[in-house]
């Protein structure tokens, strides 16, 4: 298996959506088994993705930051989005839209990399605070919670007929992005 430092963190372009669409599916299945209808993750596509993919990082606002992680030969296996928060609940406050990595790539502190790199590219633009949904039974909670985030809410949506409670998880500052970078998990 490839060594950490053969995996270096950039930003995304358009021509990473195929790359970033079969990351997406791969890890929506490998995690969301149990905890989403077995119909959304069967009836996922990454045709679909790319073009949503495709579509999104075309026209991606200056305020938003994508992020992938590759190998040395180009293989994306893990990405990150984030930019203004979506309910604007919080002037200057920030939101991880999606953090995906494919399953075998996990627990090598690389989705540590990926939020320092966008936590530092949001600070950059002004923002001063982050939050990100979680759906209540995902283990991802723990991670969050090693980098610094607490609880701040909880909310339920209804995915394919079902009601999913969703937890977030809030930074009151992106200074965790330092931190992270040079003292976190598998540093050095
Ligand atoms: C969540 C995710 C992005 C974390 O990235 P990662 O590279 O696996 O995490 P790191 O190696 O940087 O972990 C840092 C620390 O966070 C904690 N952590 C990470 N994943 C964890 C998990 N599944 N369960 C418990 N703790 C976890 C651990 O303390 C870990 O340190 P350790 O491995 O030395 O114990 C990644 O595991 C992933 O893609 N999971 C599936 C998709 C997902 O749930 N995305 C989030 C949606 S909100």
């Amino acid at each position: 298996m490839a060594s950490n430092v053969d995996f270096r963190v950039r930003k995304a372009s358009p021509v990473d959506a195929s790359g970033i669409a079969r990351v997406y599916v791969s890890s929506w299945r490998s995690t969301y088994g149990g905890l989403l209808p077995d119909a959304i993750l069967n009836g996922m596509s990454e045709v679909r993705e790319t073009l949503f993919w495709w579509t999104a990082l075309c026209s991606q606002r200056s305020q938003t930051v994508t992020r992938v992680i590759e190998d040395q030969d180009g293989r994306i296996v893990g990405f990150i989005s984030a930019g203004p928060e979506r309910t604007g609940g919080v002037a200057r406050r920030a939101e991880v839209y999606t953090l995906y990595l494919i399953d075998g790539y996990q627990r090598r502190g690389f989705g540590t990399k990926l939020m320092s790199a966008a936590a530092g590219s949001l600070h950059e633009l002004g923002f001063g605070g982050l939050i990100v949904w979680v759906l209540a039974g995902n283990p991802a909670r723990a991670f969050y919670e090693r980098l610094g985030a607490q609880k701040v809410a909880t909310r339920t949506i209804r995915m394919g007929g079902r009601a999913i409670q969703e937890l977030a998880f809030a930074w009151p500052d992106l200074t965790f992005a330092h931190a992270a970078a040079s003292g976190g998990p598998h540093a050095g």
